[in-house]
């Protein structure tokens, strides 16, 4: 028997190449339980409005109940000339129900229709995964940051030093994009708890089945509005995919850190031997590939994203074939960060911060600079001024190679009669961090509620 969905018209079978062309079993089965839970689903409404009777819905859920124990355990899988998923499973249900039987259950549903509410029923599922695992990174960053309560560290704009900061702030300053990531995927759940079952092809069912008893059915909070839309829309999966993109910059941003910190030149961390590589040539060599292959999976996440956005553009409505393109994009988003999420985690959880190395660091560079021009402002000093006369500290600490907590009150006298010899209680690196006491600043104490704040929120999502 031929395994296509559409022997009526056509005097053959397709060609060899347009199967080809057309398979899409390779990537869509990964759908096959959720698809035959959609057709559980559906032979419910075709007996609720009539179509099957009590001991057809018996034997259909059975066989489909076979089917799906065969779907599991592997004794049941996508063959040659299964065009995709769906076609295979009919072909599974035929083989269990019989034709007679099984040939009922197409009525009043189509591939277009199905496939766009798998799609969603298998990406809601997935979120819940991968918002766990972004949790994960996220638990380690906030454990990092607990356990240095209250180390230093140079802060830097540009890349050069700014002012200092705790290592603490910098580590929650990368968990709260992550908290944000998870947050999307749980907004994005209210707009993807929508059910396109009962759109048909395109126009809807005239069959009397129940769209919203099919998306209760199947875990959804209501069918969609308009049956067009149902099915020729892919917003929901493009919102998905942004947000795994989102999720992949902000992962490589830590990346672009810990590799920066744990080289020679920083000195910032040592990596687990457990969570970095060595060189098949260079004995000496630790290498932080899970950092750079977060940064590179970036790239590619980025390029699913902008894939999946490509192939919308443009297409008329309603469905297009072009939509089966929606699959393989996020399907390798979800891959690539099921097994970098974990790895990644193990890498932050295991850093070993030279807490030592990274405060000597912190006051260096004239990062305290800014603390003369703000107590300079407390003395009541215009900050325009304020501002010429910490330059001009700098200026001459550059001159004679010095910092400028070496200063002497002369030479602090020499620059501006302003400065008195208390400005020296704020060239320290403790005086700098706990002058920044406003809500979300550096501060020990400020940094305290925050450390409290990200992990009450990685709690609640
Ligand atoms: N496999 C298709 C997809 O992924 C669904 C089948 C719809 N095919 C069709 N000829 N209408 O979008």
């Amino acid at each position: 028997s031929s395994a296509s969905l559409w022997g009526g018209r056509f005097a053959g079978g397709p060609s060899g190449a347009l199967a080809a062309l057309s398979k899409s079993t390779q990537f869509d089965w990964r759908l096959a339980e959720v698809d035959v839970a959609g057709s559980q689903a559906h032979a419910r409404v075709l007996h609720q409005a009539g179509l099957l009777d009590d001991a057809e819905l018996a034997g259909m859920l059975d066989a489909l109940d076979r089917l799906l124990t065969d779907v599991r355990s592997g004794a049941f899988g996508p063959r040659e000339d299964d065009e995709d998923v769906h076609t295979a499973l009919e072909r599974g249900l035929m083989d269990r129900a019989g034709a007679d039987l099984g040939g009922k259950l197409r009525a009043g549903r189509s591939r277009n229709d199905q496939i766009a509410t798998l799609v969603r029923i298998y990406l809601r599922e997935q979120t819940r995964v991968l918002a766990g695992g972004v949790l994960g990174v996220v638990d380690a960053l906030v454990e990092q940051a607990a356990a240095h309560p209250g180390a230093p560290m140079p802060g830097r704009t540009h890349l050069q030093h700014a002012q200092p900061v705790l290592l603490a702030h910098h580590l929650l300053a990368h968990a709260w994009p992550l908290l944000r990531d998870v947050e999307r995927w749980t907004d994005w759940d209210r707009r993807a708890a929508v059910s396109p079952y009962g759109s048909g092809a395109l126009a809807g069912s005239s069959l009397g089945l129940d769209p919203a008893a099919v998306a209760r059915d199947l875990g959804f909070d209501a069918p969609v509005a308009n049956s067009i839309d149902g099915t020729a829309s892919r917003d929901v999966v493009a919102e998905f995919a942004f947000v795994a993109a989102m999720t992949g910059v902000d992962l490589s941003r830590i990346a672009e850190d810990v590799i920066l910190w744990a080289t020679k030149e920083f000195g910032f961390v040592d990596l687990h031997d457990a969570y970095s590589t060595g060189s098949s040539i260079m004995p000496q060599k630790k290498n932080p590939d899970i950092a750079e292959l977060a940064r590179g999976k970036a790239g590619r996440l980025i390029g699913d994203l902008t894939g999946l956005m490509t192939t919308l553009k443009g297409l008329p409505l309603a469905y297009n074939r072009d939509l089966q393109e929606d699959k393989e994009p996020v399907f390798d988003q979800i891959d690539q960060l099921s097994v970098l999420l974990p790895a990644f985690a193990g890498m932050v959880a295991t850093l070993t911060f030279r807490t030592e190395r990274m405060a000597e660091l912190a006051p260096q560079g004239f990062s305290l600079a800014t603390d003369i021009a703000e107590w300079l402002v407390r003395q009541g000093v215009p900050f325009r001024v304020a501002h010429e006369v910490a330059g001009a500290c700098v200026r001459a600490c550059e001159e004679r190679g010095i910092e400028l907590w070496d200063l002497s009150e002369d030479d602090l006298a020499a620059i501006s009669p302003h400065l008195t010899p208390e400005v020296r209680e704020v060239l320290t690196v403790e005086g700098s961090l706990a002058s920044r006491d406003a809500v979300g600043g550096t501060a020990p104490v400020r940094v305290a509620e925050q450390l409290e704040a990200a992990r009450a929120r990685a709690v609640e999502l």
